[in-house]
């Protein structure tokens, strides 16, 4: 048996945590309303509750998408004739499985290159992956998708994935950024495998943001705990709700952290003193929800044409392959 080949590239500049994180804290925190990007819920501790929050019965996209994926993996690697699967915001990759089990019937996948900020959660999912897919190179990247697609390998005939509704973290400026970086990344013919979570009443969404275990609410203030490591803040994070916030004019899900009492944090790294009044709230992640003609025209807008279009059998979350022009 030929044993599967790891590689680990790192494209994080050395001082990405100095410089990126504290211009989005002083960015963030000097602002009105107060806002924090998600890429910073991920360290080790972050990705850990992630992967419980997909396990949560609240939570149903990871569940939903799986489902689709396990009904349509051979059309897709069919469709897609890939030979290399590049996946965005791989983070534990459990439902890669699904992909690289169908794309390896084809016979002709050669590598998967998992990409994504947090290098514990890569490094743990590639590990998983060596031994049970002989002779595939795991090519693995620590990276910021919204900085570094130009730097991904360029190998074989590829297909993108970004799952789990990630995209709909990205705000619709960023996105459209985003899905167009992708397509510049791209050759003609090459496709972009997308899961987005869908439109739906506020009763099914917001449970799966504010369960009644407390998890979503524990990764929520985790940001807080991050910000206290990496840049010496003195967050008390108990000492803040979890807000999940339905936004019907937006389409998306709001998370929040809302002061219990008016209070004063020093961020000593960024030499800032924040004060917050009882009842305000830091927004610190959005996840948009999609109907297929907003993914179809935000593909188009990207030069990507949509190939095909998915959904469970609930019509909770869509999975498109776009194929680019
Ligand atoms: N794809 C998995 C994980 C989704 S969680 C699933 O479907 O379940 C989102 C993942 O994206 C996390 O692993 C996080 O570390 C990663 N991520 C978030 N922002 C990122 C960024 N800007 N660049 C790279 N990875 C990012
Ligand atoms: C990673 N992303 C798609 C998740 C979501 O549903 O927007 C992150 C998350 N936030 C709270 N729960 C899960």
């Amino acid at each position: 048996m030929v044993a599967a080949t790891l590689t680990v590239e790192n494209h994080l500049p050395a001082d990405f945590i100095a410089s990126t994180l504290r211009r989005d804290v002083v960015t963030g925190l000097t602002a009105e309303p107060k806002f924090l990007p998600p890429r910073w819920f991920y360290d080790d501790r972050g990705s850990v509750l992630f992967d419980e929050i997909t396990r949560l019965p609240e939570y149903y996209p990871t569940r939903a998408e799986r489902s689709i994926l396990r009904a349509e993996a051979a059309e897709i690697a069919a469709a897609s004739a890939a030979t290399s699967l590049v996946e965005l915001g791989a983070g534990s990759a459990e439902k890669t499985h699904l992909l690289l089990d169908a794309l390896r019937a084809t016979g002709s996948l050669r590598t998967y290159v998992p990409v994504d900020v947090s290098d514990g959660a890569l490094r743990t999912a590639s590990a998983n992956l060596l031994w049970d897919y002989p002779g595939l190179a795991v090519h693995a990247v620590v990276a910021d998708f919204e900085r570094h697609l130009g730097l991904l390998p360029v190998d074989g005939h590829r297909m993108v994935a970004l799952l789990g509704g990630t995209i709909g973290n990205l705000a619709p400026d960023t996105r459209a950024q985003f899905l167009g970086n992708v397509r510049a990344a791209l050759r003609p013919g090459e496709t972009l495998l997308l899961g987005t979570d869908l439109v739906k009443s506020p009763d099914v969404l917001l449970p799966a943001y504010d369960d009644a275990s407390g998890v979503t609410a524990e990764f929520n203030r985790n940001v807080l705990n991050v910000l206290n490591a990496e840049l010496g803040a003195d967050f008390r994070a108990e000492a803040f709700d979890h807000v999940a916030r339905w936004d019907a004019e937006h389409e998306w899900v709001e998370m929040r952290l809302r002061a219990q009492q008016a209070m004063r944090v020093r961020i000593p790294a960024v030499d800032l003193t924040v004060d917050l009044h009882r009842g305000e709230e830091i927004r610190t992640e959005i996840s948009a929800k999609f109907r297929r003609e907003r993914v179809a025209a935000e593909l188009d807008a990207a030069g990507f044409g949509l190939t095909r279009w998915w959904t469970d059998e609930e019509g909770r979350f869509g999975l498109s392959l776009a194929t680019a022009r």
